[in-house]
């Protein structure tokens, strides 16, 4: 499977990813990662293992339509099976969300749907959560709100600053969002009109 992945900063999940396609772990290939920020430190990594990358600029476009509409033409250029969003820090619009019904994952640092949108680590934190987490989600075009794939908790202990719990949530990233995108790419996932399937039964 065709593999593009959209990124804003550091890309660990992205890196996550390209790991357990070249090792074989996930039957796919990242073919290109993009980012809308120049400065987005996966870029790099991602060029120094010879994937090939964007950066497109928003701040280039006089709407979010236009970006967006930039940006699915680019993405098409790849012709992928999937697209993942990986730190991907842009609203989306219904349009762009549409092209890609079925065939976008994105991973949110939450146990949705709790704390859809940013700061979700500091939210948990002033809400005196016991447990934490992140979920892995087909996108749709509420943002944070498509149908959840597969989550991870973890525990909040006594004196977690919002760093501690972030480092440990981004643990738990690196595994469930290579271990959602096999399922995908061994065609064992898919987004029916009931919601997500796993092996052709609704999750
Ligand atoms: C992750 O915490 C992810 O859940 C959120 O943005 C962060 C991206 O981290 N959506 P990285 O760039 O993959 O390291």
């Amino acid at each position: 499977k065709r593999i593009v992945v959209l990124i804003s900063g550091t890309g660990s999940n992205m890196q996550a990813i390209v790991d357990a396609c070249e090792k074989q772990q996930i039957n796919g290939e990242v073919v290109a990662v993009i980012a809308n920020k120049e400065t987005a430190k996966g870029l790099g990594k991602a060029a120094d293992r010879g994937i090939a990358t964007h950066a497109l600029s928003h701040k280039a476009f006089d709407s979010r339509e236009a970006y967006d509409a930039e940006l699915q033409a680019l993405i098409d250029t790849y012709q992928p099976d999937l697209v993942i969003l990986a730190g991907f820090m842009r609203i989306l619009t219904a349009d762009f969300t549409r092209h890609f019904a079925g065939r976008m994952l994105n991973i949110h640092p939450s146990l949705l749907p709790k704390y859809k949108g940013v700061n979700t680590h500091q939210r948990a934190l002033d809400a005196g959560d016991k447990e934490h987490g992140v979920s892995v989600h087909f996108v749709t075009e509420e943002l944070d709100g498509g149908p959840v794939v597969l989550q991870a908790k973890v525990p909040v202990f006594e004196g977690d600053t919002g760093d501690d719990l972030q480092a440990r949530v981004h643990e738990q990233e690196h595994r469930i969002y290579p271990l959602v995108v096999k399922w995908f790419c061994d065609d064992r996932l898919a987004l029916g009109a009931q919601g997500v399937e796993l092996d052709n039964q609704p999750l």
